[in-house]
């Protein structure tokens, strides 16, 4: 019997490559999506990498009432992955409300609908920004949060500690909440990755989108940073790692090996790239120049951030272990491909 999983967001850029991964590990896929910023024909590329079409239900999880009916139709599942949200730091800087209403009132409806309907394991999507700026590096998950620098931030460390609040009310409930650090790259056939809508927030796609000719140049936000070359430096790691990470962490809950019924992981290499870096490894691995300008610092950045990624590997027995080189080239593939099909 396959165990049933919902996944929220599951048309979204990590959304489907954990489902493309959950599939090829036999489990049964559900995806909930309001379509707001992800398109339902991802739907056909999961299909077309894995032979198998995931259920797919439009719903936006604003709307508690269409969501009971879904969960009172549609029973049975095993446990909830939770990846729908809206994510532009800069956007959520303009429009809080918006980030605030979406991101926790669509999580309060889910959490109340799953404790409805006995769906009793929550994988949480959240974000290395929940440490603010760190006073130490790496980062380890014994770091405490504050106070993030944008309200997309905070709306991922307040959801956090909802999540943990009802754990700590009901202990049949079990929540693993995975913090990611810089998710880049796509799948290896090039079918789904990252597909931001409008200008793009982030630097992989801004640098795909600018070597293709769609955008006229990178900016570089600042080069006068205390680092190795005065640009920032991330923990970039591959979207399949991380999806792999998701399949672990499932199946931790689905086993019952957790130690506690709330645990937080950090998704990370544990190795930090530069701006600088990622753009010469850029222009390597396609030989094609980047054109790029060095610019003012955009507000909110902080130098450096990178994981301590030791407790994810141990409790998950999971490492990522692709390399920049094959982050970068598959994000390339998958630029290719995507402005082929548009
Ligand atoms: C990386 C570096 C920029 C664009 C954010 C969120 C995080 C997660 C990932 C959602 C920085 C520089 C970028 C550009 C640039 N989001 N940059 N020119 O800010 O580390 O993290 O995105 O889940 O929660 O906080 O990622 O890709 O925006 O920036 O120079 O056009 O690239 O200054 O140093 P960031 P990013």
């Amino acid at each position: 019997m396959k165990n049933k999983i919902l996944v929220t967001g599951g048309c979204g850029y990590i959304g489907s490559h954990t489902v493309v991964q959950l599939i090829e590990n036999n489990f049964e896929v559900t995806i909930l999506d309001n379509l707001s910023n992800s398109q339902e024909n991802v739907i056909d590329s999961i299909k077309e990498i894995t032979g198998r079409k995931p259920y797919f239900l439009k719903c936006d999880l604003k709307n508690l009432k269409h969501l009971e009916n879904i969960l009172k139709y549609h029973k049975g599942f095993d446990a909830i992955i939770h990846f729908a949200a809206h994510k532009a730091v800069g956007e959520s800087v303009q429009n809080p409300l918006m980030y605030y209403q979406n991101n926790l009132t669509g999580l309060i409806n889910l959490l109340a609908s799953a404790k409805k309907y006995k769906i009793d394991n929550l994988i949480f999507s959240s974000s290395a920004t929940v440490y603010g700026k760190p006073k130490s590096l790496p980062i380890s998950e014994k770091n405490k949060t504050q106070r993030p620098s944008s309200p997309y931030g905070n709306s991922k460390k307040v959801a956090e500690e909802i999540i943990e609040d009802l754990a700590a009310a009901s202990k049949d409930f079990s929540a693993i909440s995975l913090r990611y650090f810089n998710p880049i790259g796509a799948h290896k056939s090039g079918l789904i990755g990252e597909l931001p809508t409008g200008i793009p927030n982030n630097l992989m796609p801004y640098i795909t989108q600018t070597a293709i000719g769609l955008r006229e140049k990178l900016m570089v936000y600042g080069n006068d940073y205390p680092t190795k070359d005065g640009t920032p430096i991330r923990d970039y790691i591959h979207v399949e790692d991380l999806a792999d990470a998701h399949v672990k962490a499932l199946s931790r809950l689905l086993n019952k090996n957790q130690e506690s019924n709330f645990e937080v992981m950090n998704l990370g290499t544990g190795n930090g790239f530069s701006v600088l870096e990622v753009i010469k490894t850029f222009e390597e691995v396609t030989q094609q120049k980047l054109n790029y300008e060095i610019t003012q610092r955009r507000a909110g950045d902080v130098p450096e951030l990178y994981a301590d990624a030791k407790l994810a590997e141990e409790k998950l027995n999971w490492k990522a272990d692709r390399t920049l080189d094959e982050m970068i080239k598959s994000s390339w593939v998958w630029e290719q491909k995507a402005r082929k099909q548009s």
